[in-house]
Formats: structure tokens, C-alpha cells, sequence
């Protein structure tokens, strides 16, 4: 039918149908419009161009890869470089500064936190916890209440460099006697002094056979009113903080035993960088001076 029609033109519009009806419903012979077909053939013309650049087709043993050799792995690489070179300009104001002026520059200082927080939870969290409020017989690292030190940020950071009791030359040392293994005093004395160091934080009778006791054996350490030594590591006894649990048993073991843990010396195992990033996360957690 379609090529014997003759031009035929409808009433209306004044356009030329392509011969085509429905129901007396003429289909009319409008061209595209050309801005359509420009598309349409740029489209065709981009796609082509991204199948000859970037990886598109599929193909038995993987895909077609592009001219550009471009791959989300190597993108993916370029963005970690980008971030490692931006972390070293971080590290390398780390590593130059004295740790005291790191707090006085608000991005280094958020980055040293950032930095100190990431190598805390790979290398602290299963001894001083996941929050570092400690456990058991690992100290809490949130609170005011030092063991060595003030709690200043360096301070903070030679703790962590040279550890606490380890082979270190210049770790932190001390060592409590074990009066009982070592008998000095004897299972009855050790009771009784327990009940006299938890009398510490209220009334202690210094006159006491037990006063008498601790004031020979044990303020040399623990001082004259049971308050420790920060310089040596020595606890407060007068206070409601206990390292070690502050009910009768607990004392009494640590009299008898002595404890004197051990805290690694992460020089042998960290760079300085990380360890100084290290003891401003910890100075951070609201404990430092
Ligand atoms: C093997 C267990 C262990 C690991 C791991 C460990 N610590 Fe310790 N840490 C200890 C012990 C035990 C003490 C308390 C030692 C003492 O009795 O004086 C301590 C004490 C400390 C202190 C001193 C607290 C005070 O009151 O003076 C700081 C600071 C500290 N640790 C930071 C860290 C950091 C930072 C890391 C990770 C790089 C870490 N620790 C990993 C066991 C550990
Ligand atoms: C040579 C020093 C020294 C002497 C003497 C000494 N202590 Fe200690 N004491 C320490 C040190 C150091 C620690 C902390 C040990 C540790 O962290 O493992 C400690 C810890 C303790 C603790 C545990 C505190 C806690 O927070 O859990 C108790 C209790 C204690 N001493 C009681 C005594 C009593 C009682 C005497 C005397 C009979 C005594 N000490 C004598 C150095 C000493």
C-alpha cells in the first residue's frame, strides 16, 4: 500500500500523513526535529569513544580494558597516596614539634588525637580496655589518678616509650616486697595492716600494733599518710581508687605477693611519631595536666 499512496495532505494541519490510519485517526509525517537527532547521534558517538577508553565489554577471561588503562584499583591508589602524603606532612610537624606546643594547633592536635586513638586500638585496648577506663589489674587511663607522674603530656609519653618494670635502661622502676613470700611479716601482721590500710581513707589508729607496722615497713614508699609517690609509681592508699581491688583479700594479697606488673616499653615496637601521637590521645582522655 505504501508505494502505490500519493501524497496525501491533512485538512487540518496542512501536513502530509504517511498513509497510516486508525479508526480515521491519520498519522501525520513530522520529521524529527533536528536537536533530537544531534543528540542522538552525539550519544552514539560518546559511547563509542568510552568503549575504546575505559573498560566496558565483557569478554571471556574478564573484560575489554581501554586504551587509558584506567581501573577502580588504581584510583583507589592515587586516593591513598593523596592521603599518605597529606598524613606525612602531619608526621613530619609531629616528629619536629616538642609534644608540649602539638595542642596549640587545632588541626595538628585533632590529628595527633586521630593518629593516637587508631594505634591505641591496635595496641593498648586489651589491657587498658576498648575506652581505656581499664580492667583488673590495668589501670585507668581516663581518670586524674596517676601512678607515674603528673599526668603531664611528656610524662604520659615516657611511660609509653620506655615501659613501666620491663629491660628498658630507662624504664619506670619499683618494686614493692612481697613481706609475706619473703617472710617479714607474718599472716596475722598481714591482716591486720590490711585492716589498717583500708582505715586509711577514714580514721586510721596510727598507734595501733598494724599503725606501727606500715609506719615501719611501709611509709618509706606509700608515705607518711599512705598517699604514694607519684615519682615511683606508688599508689595512693588513702584514697578510693585501687589498682588491684581495695576489699580485704585483695590487700592482703598484695601484701603477701607484692604485684609490680609489667607495661610494655613500645619504643621496641612503635616509631616515635606514633608514640608521641600516642600520649596526646591518652593526655586528651581528660585525666592529663
Ligand atoms: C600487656 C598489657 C599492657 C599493654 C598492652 C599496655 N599497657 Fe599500659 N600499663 C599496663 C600496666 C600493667 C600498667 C601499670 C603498671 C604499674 O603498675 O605501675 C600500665 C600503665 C600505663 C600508663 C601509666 C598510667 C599511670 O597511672 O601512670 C600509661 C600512660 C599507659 N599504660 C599507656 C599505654 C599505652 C598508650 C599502651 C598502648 C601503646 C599501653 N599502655 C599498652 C599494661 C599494659
Ligand atoms: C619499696 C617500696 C614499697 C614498700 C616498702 C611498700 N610498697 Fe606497697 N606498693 C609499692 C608499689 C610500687 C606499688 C604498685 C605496684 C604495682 O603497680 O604493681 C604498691 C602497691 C601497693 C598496694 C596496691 C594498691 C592498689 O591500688 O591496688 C597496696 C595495698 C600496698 N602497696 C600496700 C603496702 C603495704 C601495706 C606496705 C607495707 C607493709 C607496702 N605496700 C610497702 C611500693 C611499696
Amino acid at each position: 500500500m505504501a508505494d502505490d499512496h500519493k501524497k496525501e495532505i491533512d485538512q487540518l494541519s496542512g501536513t502530509e500523513t504517511t498513509g497510516h490510519e486508525w479508526d480515521g485517526i491519520q498519522e501525520l509525517n513530522n520529521p524529527m526535529p533536528r536537536w533530537w537527532l544531534w543528540t542522538f547521534f552525539v550519544c552514539i558517538l560518546v559511547a563509542i569513544c568510552y568503549w575504546i577508553l575505559f573498560p566496558a565489554w565483557p569478554i571471556p577471561g574478564g573484560n575489554t580494558k581501554g586504551m587509558l588503562g584506567w581501573t577502580k584499583y588504581n584510583r583507589l591508589a592515587e586516593q591513598l597516596a593523596d592521603a599518605q602524603g597529606k598524613q606525612e606532612v602531619f608526621f613530619k610537624q609531629i616528629a619536629e614539634w616538642p609534644i608540649e606546643k602539638i595542642p596549640g594547633d587545632p588541626k595538628l592536635y585533632a590529628f595527633a588525637v586521630a593518629a593516637g586513638q587508631a594505634a591505641f586500638k591496635s595496641n593498648c585496648v586489651m589491657c587498658h580496655g576498648l575506652d581505656a577506663s581499664g580492667q583488673g589489674r590495668y589501670p585507668n587511663l581516663n581518670d586524674d589518678d596517676w601512678l607515674w607522674g603528673e599526668g603531664t603530656l611528656a610524662d604520659i609519653q615516657q611511660t609509653i616509650t620506655h615501659g613501666i618494670r620491663t629491660d628498658d635502661p630507662k624504664t619506670r622502676f619499683s618494686e614493692m616486697p612481697a613481706f609475706g613470700k619473703q617472710g617479714v611479716l607474718k599472716p596475722e601482721q598481714i591482716s591486720k595492716t590490711a585492716d589498717f590500710v583500708i582505715s586509711l581513707a577514714k580514721k586510721p589508729d596510727w598507734n595501733s600494733e598494724a599503725g606501727k607496722i606500715f609506719k615501719d615497713q611501709c611509709v618509706s614508699c606509700h608515705g607518711m599518710e599512705g598517699k604514694g609517690d607519684r615519682k615511683v609509681g606508688v599508689p595512693n592508699l588513702a584514697d578510693a581508687i585501687w589498682l588491684y581491688g581495695g576489699d580485704k583479700e585483695s590487700i592482703v594479697y598484695t601484701i603477701t605477693n607484692a604485684r609490680n606488673n609489667v607495661m610494655p616499653n613500645w619504643n621496641a615496637r612503635l616509631d616515635p611519631n606514633t608514640i608521641k601521637a600516642l600520649a596526646v590521645y591518652v593526655h586528651s582522655l581528660g585525666g592529663g595536666k
